[in-house]
């Protein structure tokens, strides 16, 4: 049987930086309350000036990721994106990705499970790749934000960003590979995190002059306990699931939402954190872009070596929360 090998990563951000102090002229709030309470010193914000869109940053992405895994556009078989904030409703941010990297033998979805998107996302290619129906496949995360943020709650607006992360994934007999993925979600705390338009309940023809905001709207203290309690589950689930330990896993690359919730599930887990690879404090949360950002971060600077045992874990709007467990091939 196939197995599913992680053959290229790539990551792309806007060009534009908004760091905390931009932030302190544009809702009441302070350097040190952002770096204190959430790792975050400054974000990437995609500007309509410059070719930024979700597609185009996802594109980028896949391109950088192509590049390293030495796979051309006409070998890809799935194209998925995770994503909430697709340049359009529909068609699929994926589509519009396979369209400029003319991805033609490819067929291509979105994903829509908050942050947890691009688990998600390898999770499908992972069980595709098995079952022999995809040789090469992309998955990427892709976000575009700051396009839902609403800039006047300074509850959320700090915490927010742009940007997009892509792997190839290809089919191999070798050692290694995607070892477990483990997906999982509770729709009854959908309120904790949501976007208050879009295919709203009622039809926007109906509502007459009633304009909804179209913000993102999250109640962060609940957020941040469930978070720490189900990224803590599904790690010692994939740990379980592998018969490995802590001491085993080389690297953790946990979703990039708030520096405080990285360390209390790697206090949880026992794992110091000089094996964790964070970023939060350049990128701030990107969402379903975070973790391939930072895999392909920790990819370049050289931290992942062959046979190492990586354990990627997520947690998002839905609530969704994912985890997957690797065994570095590259
Ligand atoms: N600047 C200054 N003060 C602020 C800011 C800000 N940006 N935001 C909130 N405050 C104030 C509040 O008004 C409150 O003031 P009060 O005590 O006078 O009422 C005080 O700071 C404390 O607010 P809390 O909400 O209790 O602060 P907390 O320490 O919980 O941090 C935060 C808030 C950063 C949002 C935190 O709860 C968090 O990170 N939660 C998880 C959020 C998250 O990860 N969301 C995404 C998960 S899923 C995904 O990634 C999409």
């Amino acid at each position: 049987m196939p197995k599913a090998h992680i053959v290229g990563t790539g990551s792309s951000v806007p060009r534009r930086v908004l760091t905390n102090f931009d932030l302190e002229t544009i809702v009441d709030t302070s350097d040190k309350w952002i770096t204190r309470r959430t790792g975050i010193v400054e974000r990437r914000i995609c500007s309509s000036a410059e070719k930024e869109g979700t597609a185009d940053l996802g594109a980028q992405a896949a391109l950088k990721a192509m590049e390293m895994a030495g796979i051309a556009p006409k070998d890809l078989d799935m194209i998925v994106v995770g994503t909430v904030t697709p340049d359009r409703q529909f068609p699929a941010a994926a589509c519009m990705i396979q369209n400029q990297l003319k991805a033609e033998n490819a067929f291509a979805f979105d994903i829509s499970a908050g942050c947890s998107g691009f688990l998600y996302g390898l999770s499908l290619v992972n069980d595709t790749i098995r079952v022999g129906s995809c040789k090469n496949a992309l998955v990427i995360g892709a976000e575009r934000l700051s396009s839902i943020t609403n800039w006047t709650d300074r509850g959320t607006c700090v915490l927010l960003a742009d940007g997009a992360g892509a792997v190839v994934v290809s089919a191999d007999t070798k050692k290694g590979g995607i070892l477990s993925s483990h997906i999982q979600s509770d729709g009854s705390l959908w309120e904790l995190l949501y976007s208050s338009y879009g295919n709203s309940f009622v039809p926007e023809i109906l509502s007459g002059l009633d304009t909804k905001p179209f913000y993102l709207k999250m109640e962060g203290n609940r957020l941040f306990k469930r978070a720490v309690e189900y990224l803590t589950a599904i790690a010692e689930k994939a740990l379980k699931e592998n018969s490995l330990s802590c001491e085993d896993v080389a690297l953790l690359v946990p979703h990039q939402a708030n520096i405080r919730i990285i360390q209390a599930v790697a206090k949880n887990l026992n794992i110091s954190m000089e094996k964790v690879f964070t970023n939060v404090e350049k990128y701030g949360n990107t969402s379903s872009a975070s973790i391939p950002i930072a895999l392909d971060e920790a990819n370049r600077q050289g931290l992942l070596k062959k046979d190492d045992y990586l354990l990627l874990i997520a947690f998002g709007a839905g609530l969704t929360w994912a985890s997957s467990m690797i065994r570095w091939s590259i």
